[in-house]
């Protein structure tokens, strides 16, 4: 693991050898020069996810934050956007659906990464902490661009091929999926949209694992149930627990993740009574390849 380096007044510490930095000395409700934009964009690529602490948004300073790496792409769920500010969605674990029902189990609790459903799927994630339970809740990143490397040559080049198709929510999900999202799936009726199993960092020009498990629907080729199987087995032996980073939030963290090296998921091991809550936006991106 590097050092603490500084640029442009950053500074910018690793926290684990593959995956994610600190950033501290900076103020992101207060404008910052082209020098210093590009150095947190800078830090985040070649980190794959940056933390920067003890930040103080309203839901549009925390836009107006993320608006430095690029446009802001829209959240597909519709229900859990900001009142008078769509461009941000709540994360809460106490959110109820139309019918007053609330997720029998943590939401974005496995391994993915945004909206896969989209042509061209978001950039980078913003994460912004609210409010957090006591204990446990973090969100974890994974370096899947180390997690392909670590794959024998031969497992490399048959999933180099693959390729994946993409749905709202895919049919393991069916039982329980919020029913407001599932009945707007069946009203939209989007066709598949598909992607490659392992994309290229345009930026980097590495290669990365990438697809959200409850949004693939099958792998060209294959079933439903052979696909779930098939990228079950793949994770297990692609993701190393040292290519992984679990933040554990302080409120006022805000988490960025570069979605071309990285998967995510929230933390499931905490009291479900206690509140949950995250800010999250995310800057559009380009068709995977
Ligand atoms: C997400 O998957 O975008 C949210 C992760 C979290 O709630 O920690």
């Amino acid at each position: 693991m590097s050092a603490l380096t500084e640029d442009h007044g950053l500074q910018i510490r690793p926290i684990s050898k593959y995956i994610g930095a600190e950033v501290t000395g900076v103020d992101l409700t207060q404008p910052i020069d082209e020098g210093t934009r590009q150095a947190l964009r800078n830090a985040l690529v070649e980190n794959i996810a940056i933390v920067i602490p003890d930040q103080h948004f309203t839901p549009q300073q925390f836009a107006v934050a993320a608006e430095l790496f690029g446009d802001l792409m829209p959240d597909q769920i519709k229900s859990n956007l900001v009142k008078d500010f769509p461009m941000v969605s709540i994360l809460s674990n106490l959110e109820k659906d139309s019918n007053g029902k609330q997720a029998k189990v943590p939401k974005n609790a496995t391994w993915h990464t945004d909206h896969t459903n989209k042509e061209l799927p978001p950039n980078f994630t913003f994460l912004y902490a609210v409010e957090m339970p006591e204990q446990g809740g973090g969100t974890s990143v994974v370096n899947m661009n180390a997690a392909y490397e670590a794959l024998p040559a031969e497992k490399r080049a048959e999933i180099d091929k693959m390729k994946t198709a993409n749905v709202r929510i895919s049919s393991a999900r069916l039982t329980t999926a919020n029913r407001d999202v599932l009945a707007e799936q069946v009203e939209m009726g989007d066709p598949p949209v598909i992607h490659p199993l392992v994309r290229t960092h345009p930026e980097r020009g590495t290669k990365a694992i990438w697809f959200h498990t409850g949004k693939t629907e099958h792998i060209e080729g294959m079933n439903a149930p052979e696909s779930q199987e098939f990228l079950a087995n793949l994770l297990e032996e692609s993701v190393k627990p040292e290519f992984s980073y679990t933040h554990n939030w302080t409120v006022g963290d805000m988490l960025v993740v570069d979605n071309r090296s990285a998967m995510h998921k929230a933390g499931s091991d905490y009291d479900m009574s206690q509140h949950r809550m995250l800010y999250r936006t995310m800057v559009c991106g380009d068709r995977p390849y």
